[in-house]
C-alpha cells in the first residue's frame, strides 16, 4: 500500500508558477503531487489536466461534504478528470462517502478527512458538541470511513498507530506535516521526518515547502525521498 513518492503539496497561486516549478524536474521523472483548493479554485480543472498530460500523479485535495447526490455528482466530474486520489470530509456520513464512491468509480483512491489538525479538542467539545476525546473522534470517524468502502484517511502521522488498530493495516494513512530533520517548521506545529512517518507506518507522506520553497527543489524532493524509502 505504501507509496513511494513522496506526495508534493503544489501550494502556488497560480498556473504559471506550477509550470515553472515542475519543469525545473526531468521530464522522465514522474511525480506524485496534490492540488489543493486554492489552486484549483484558482486555475481550474485545467490545472488536473495539464499536470496528469506531464505523466503525474495527482491527488485531488477538494474536502468535499454536501449531500450524497450532489458529492456523488461531483465525483463523477472529477472521475473524469482521471484524478488518481480525492477526499471527503467524514462528516458527511457514511451514506454520502459510499454516494462519493459511486461517482468517483472503483479506480481512484478516495480517502476521508476524520477531523481536522488545525481543530483541538476543545474547539471538538465546544463547536462540533462531540464530548469524546479527539482521539476517539478520529478513530470512530476512520471506523466509519472504513465501513463506507473508502480506502483511508489523511491524518496527522502521530495518529497513524491508533487508527490502523481501529480499522486495519490496509487501510491507508496520509500524513501531511513532514519535515526532514533541520529543516523549518513554519506554521506546522507536530511534525515528523519522513524515516519516522515510515517507522510508524505511514503510507502516504505529504511534502509542500521543504520541498516547493527549497533553493533547489529537485534536490530536496530526492533526499526527501531517499530518507522516506530508506535508500
Ligand atoms: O508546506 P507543508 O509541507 O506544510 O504543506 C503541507 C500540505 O498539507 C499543505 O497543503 C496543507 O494544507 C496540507 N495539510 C496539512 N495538515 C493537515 C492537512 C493538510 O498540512 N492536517
Amino acid at each position: 500500500m505504501r507509496e513511494n513518492r513522496p506526495v508534493i503539496a503544489l501550494d502556488f497561486p497560480s498556473f504559471d508558477d506550477v509550470k515553472s516549478f515542475l519543469a525545473q524536474f526531468p521530464t522522465e521523472e514522474k511525480l506524485y503531487v496534490k492540488i489543493g483548493m486554492e489552486l484549483y479554485y484558482a486555475a481550474g480543472p485545467e490545472i488536473v489536466r495539464y499536470v496528469k498530460m506531464l505523466g503525474h500523479s495527482v491527488f485531488l485535495d477538494l474536502k468535499l461534504h454536501d449531500i450524497p447526490n450532489t458529492v456523488k455528482s461531483a465525483m463523477k466530474v472529477l472521475s473524469e478528470l482521471g484524478v488518481d486520489m480525492t477526499n471527503v470530509h467524514a462528516a458527511g456520513g457514511v451514506d454520502m462517502m459510499k454516494a462519493a464512491r459511486e461517482g468517483l468509480g472503483q479506480g481512484p483512491k478516495l480517502i476521508a478527512v476524520t477531523q481536522l489538525t488545525s481543530t483541538s479538542e476543545e474547539q471538538m467539545h465546544s463547536d462540533q458538541n462531540i464530548q469524546t476525546s479527539l482521539t476517539e473522534s478520529v478513530a470512530h470517524y476512520a471506523r466509519k470511513t472504513a465501513e463506507a468502502g473508502l480506502d483511508g484517511v489523511v491524518c496527522s502521522a502521530h495518529e497513524v498507530e491508533a487508527i490502523k488498530a481501529a480499522t486495519s493495516q490496509d487501510f491507508i494513512c496520509l500524513t501531511p506535516g513532514i519535515r526532514p530533520a533541520g529543516s523549518a517548521i513554519g506554521d506546522q506545529k507536530r511534525v515528523m521526518t519522513p524515516s519516522d512517518a515510515r517507522a510508524i507506518g505511514s503510507d502516504y507522506i505529504v511534502v509542500g515547502r521543504p520541498v516547493t520553497q527549497a533553493q533547489d527543489p529537485v534536490e530536496a524532493y530526492r533526499a526527501i525521498k531517499a530518507e522516506w524509502t530508506g535508500l
